[in-house]
């Protein structure tokens, strides 16, 4: 059966192997036969980043990044969030609805609250009611992310189900935070602090715009060690997380070759991280040359756009209707 399906990501960088994992993967065989809105979330990004430089750049290099991981956008809605703004008004509905309290506990205001003392706005408090809007607008079911959005999708779940109860009706689906098979996936950074992300500094995420010195330079620097010293002996963390990206990239044979080598002691992290970078490399290549070949095609882009912005504007417009259909707004 056909379901609609929604995700975003904020701008604020480029995509990385985390991102592709987590989301955009999912998302590929979903379009085939769902009704899926793939979405940059522009508003989002200025939670964290209020005055972006390039703004337009960072739309354009992200869409493009969409395009060459196999978004397609004959299949899939791709848009800009900052297009559809009926999804603001909807947010503004949830706000009405949103309790200080539960805003403040969530783990990620609380996180972003610690990283910038000087700027926690009201945006990033409302953070989850803007993305409950961005999923409900069009009142999709499934939301494929990678693990540190559960938090938010329950939140989400929660204005849905509180809309409905207030309401009287059954307008709004609760959805689920979704990953294609099993468990929703963590992606571990190289910096041996557990994820992946693009704010992190540099050496800490693969992008998929990553050259090929580039993808050495940061696999090599990655924490190791001078290697264990007992037969059969527990790994530290940071050998986990580079086992963990060899799981990714890398043939099932090598993997098994290595695992045996730390098991025995005769592992060479030189040599396993010499393994991991080409690997690494042959899996981003395919992405960097679709994308270095579609980022400065601005005809293409824009038309992906505006195809995107028309059907999602269609959607959260009937949407939007209803909910105030139903909340009892009518001209008078
Ligand atoms: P970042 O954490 O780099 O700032 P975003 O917050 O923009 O990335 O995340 C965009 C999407 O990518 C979300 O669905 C998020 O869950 C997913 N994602 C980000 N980092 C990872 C990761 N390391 N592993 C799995 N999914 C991730
Ligand atoms: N919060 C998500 C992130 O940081 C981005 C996002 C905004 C999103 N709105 C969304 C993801 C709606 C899925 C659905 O990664």
């Amino acid at each position: 059966m056909s379901s609609k399906i929604v995700s975003g990501i904020r701008p604020t960088g480029n995509l990385h192997l985390g991102n592709y994992f987590g989301a955009l993967r999912n998302f590929l065989k979903l379009q085939e036969e769902n009704d899926c809105y793939f979405f940059i979330a522009d508003y989002h990004g200025l939670t964290t980043h209020p005055t972006p430089e390039n703004l337009q750049e960072n739309v354009k290099q992200v869409l493009a990044e969409f395009v060459a991981c196999g978004l397609d956008p004959d299949k899939a809605t791709l848009y800009v969030q900052s297009d559809v703004p009926e999804a603001i008004e909807l947010y503004l509905f949830f706000n009405m609805n949103a309790y200080l309290g539960e805003l403040q506990r969530v783990t990620t205001f609380k996180e972003k609250a610690r990283k910038q003392p000087n700027n926690v706005n009201a945006g990033l408090l409302t953070y989850p009611t803007l993305m409950a809007a961005d999923i409900l607008i069009h009142r999709a079911s499934k939301v494929p992310v990678g693990k540190d959005q559960e938090q938010n999708l329950e939140m989400t779940r929660t204005f849905a189900k509180r809309f409905n109860h207030m309401y009287q009706t059954e307008y709004f689906p609760e959805p689920v935070a979704y990953n294609f098979g099993d468990e929703l996936v963590k992606v571990p950074g190289l910096d041996g602090s557990g994820k992946m992300g693009k704010s992190e500094g540099f050496g800490n995420a693969i992008f998929l715009i990553d050259d090929e010195a580039t993808i050495k330079k940061k696999i090599m620097k990655a924490k190791t060690d001078s290697g264990p010293t007992e037969k059969n002996s527990e790994m530290p963390d940071y050998i986990q997380n580079l086992f963990s990206l060899m799981d990714i990239v890398s043939e099932t044979d090598t993997i098994t070759q290595y695992k045996d080598a730390f098991a025995d002691c005769s592992i060479r992290y030189g040599d396993m991280k010499k393994q991991l970078a080409a690997d690494m490399n042959e899996f981003i290549a395919p992405f960097r040359d679709k994308i270095q070949s579609i980022v400065s095609n601005d005809e293409l882009l824009s038309k992906i756009a505006k195809q995107g912005r028309d059907k999602a504007r269609e959607s959260a417009q009937r949407t939007i209707k209803e909910v105030r259909d139903i909340i009892g707004f009518k001209s008078i």
